[in-house]
């Protein structure tokens, strides 16, 4: 028996990290078979879903026909990376996912006869996006979930914690986690038979972004470390049309609005994206975040704008009133100004390697939603399929882990050494690196276009600050800054290997450089 302090501990049949759409998909589906223990860094708003305002794209009415429409636009909007089998199996598993929500209670909006409504986003060929409360889908979505599993006997919600390490069997079987309390009152170690990442992505890790700042990948980097395969860690979507003001948190103006006939516009009020796709504004997000990136390195000085003042405030308000009221609470009446704007990274399209089941890598460990690697988001994820995937994903990896029969045997303890309470980690002297500083190096050297040149620079930045790290004490701040730049080291890696499609875009090195002054600018 080791004499360090060892954690308090946990007996679970299944571990759940994350408490965003995926993971509580998963948690309500694996109820039946056991208890669940679902560890969150905080409340549901903490999470990506949450903000998640477009909504779920589903191939409405589910027939053959609008399948196959709906894989084909996928694989479209995916430029060439997507695995065609599993985006149909996704696709296929969609009317599952949206009945599965109606019973549970979700309010999708609808007409006066009860029909559902659907609108269009990017890169749709028609109307097949199902929202909730206007442009309240994720977190509409994300309580009702929450609320059919909370108070539930078999079910514990532990927060505010940080995963740390993942624990495995002496065979190598991952059996659970050990966490920080996020609050520095202690460890907290949680044993289970089978462990469900569902963290989200780490789009955070970019200074430019639509995600919340808890979105920084450090459970991806926890697993990789365990020995999970990451993959894909060059596709970072960047959505267009974040607005865009001095002193502002980015605010996402979802795609919607142009799906419903918004414009981009210069000062001069000009259209500019049918210079860039034959589909204008409805291109795909990885174009127009592109052909706003260009623009900008065109004309530094001046902005571009979102425009929908051909829709009236009451519909505004009525069909999207969070983004209407927010805009409102800055300054822009939507219905009569237009709204500066400039992308930021919004979703991975890579992340923990799994098949179709959710199984990564490691045996004991599965992955759901964005935090995995599917290869149904191809290099850019089409509009509104990330919901989707949350929640086909959510009910498919309960079906792989039943049929793995974790359950079978006793689980058999982690070593000691294992599930002693670490005494130090890999650190730099305090305020050498920050996480502002990793941030700033991702947006500007693995941003929307990339350069060769910078692309080595960021990379040898990262290696820099990684070779320097001694072992100090261990804080909420250390790990997380090891987390990042671990994880950072494997994007850019990444980077310099993965096909250059989609979002993964690169231009030739040329004396104008990457235009970060055009990438800087904000509107006065
Ligand atoms: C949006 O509403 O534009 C974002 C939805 C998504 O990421 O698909």
């Amino acid at each position: 028996m080791s004499d360090r302090p060892q954690a308090k501990r946990i007996t679970a049949d299944f571990l759940i990290v994350g408490g965003g759409i995926a993971g509580y998909q998963t948690a309500l589906d694996l109820l039946p078979l056991g208890s669940v223990a679902l560890v969150s860094r905080g409340s549901i708003a903490s999470g990506s879903s949450y903000y998640a305002q477009g909504g779920l794209a589903i191939p409405w009415k589910f027939d053959r026909e609008a399948v196959n429409a709906h894989v084909a636009d996928t694989i479209r909007a995916g430029a060439g990376l997507c695995d065609e089998e599993r985006v149909r199996l996704l696709i296929e598993g969609a009317e599952e996912a949206f009945v599965t929500l109606v019973s549970y209670g979700v309010p999708f909006d609808r007409d006066e006869k009860g029909e559902v409504l659907l609108t269009r986003e990017a890169a749709h060929s028609r109307p097949r996006i199902v929202h909730a409360g206007g442009d309240k889908t994720g977190s509409l979505i994300l309580r009702t979930l929450a609320q059919n599993v909370h108070g539930h006997e078999r079910f514990t919600f532990l927060t505010p914690y940080r995963l740390t390490r993942l624990l495995k069997e002496p065979d190598g079987r991952v059996a659970g986690g050990l966490f920080m309390d996020e609050t520095g009152d202690g460890w907290l170690e949680i044993l289970a038979r089978a462990t469900i990442m569902a963290t989200g992505g780490f789009s955070a890790l970019f200074a430019r972004t639509t995600n919340p700042p808890s979105q920084v990948g450090d459970a991806a980097a926890v697993c990789h470390r365990a020995g999970a395969e990451l993959e894909r860690l060059a596709f970072t979507q960047f959505h267009p049309t974040v607005l865009d003001l001095p002193g502002e948190a980015p605010f996402l103006l979802t795609e919607a609005l142009r799906g419903e006939g918004g414009h981009v516009v210069n000062e001069s009020g000009e259209r500019i994206l049918f210079r860039y796709h034959p589909d204008g504004e409805l291109a795909p997000r990885d174009v127009v975040s592109r052909a706003l990136w260009l623009e900008a390195r065109a004309h530094p000085e001046s902005s571009l704008y979102l425009s929908v003042n051909h829709l009236p405030a009451s519909y505004l308000k009525e069909r999207f009133p969070q983004v209407y009221t927010h805009c409102l609470s800055v300054g822009i009446d939507l219905s009569r100004d237009r709204a500066p704007i400039r992308p930021a990274a919004h979703f991975q399209m890579g992340g923990i390697r799994t098949d179709m089941d959710g199984r990564t890598s490691l045996p004991g460990l599965y992955a759901v939603g964005e935090v995995a690697s599917t290869r149904v988001h191809g290099a850019n994820r089409l509009a509104s399929n990330s919901l989707l995937e949350a929640l086909v994903m959510g009910h498919r990896v309960v079906r792989g882990i039943a049929s793995d029969r974790p359950g079978r045997g006793e689980l058999a303890l982690p070593p000691e050494e294992e599930r002693d309470i670490p005494q130090s980690i890999p650190t730099l002297p305090s305020g050498e690196v920050t996480m502002k500083v990793i941030q700033n190096i991702l947006w500007e050297k693995a941003g929307i276009v990339r350069f060769i040149s910078q692309v080595r620079a960021g990379r040898e930045e990262i290696e820099g600050y990684l070779a320097r790290m001694r072992e100090g004490p261990v804080t909420t701040e250390g790990l997380l800054l090891w987390n990042a730049l671990e994880l950072s080291r494997e994007i850019f890696k990444d980077l310099l290997v993965a096909p250059r499609v989609g979002a993964n875009f690169f231009l030739e090195d040329s004396p104008a450089g990457n235009g970060q002054s055009a990438q800087k600018r904000g509107k006065g």
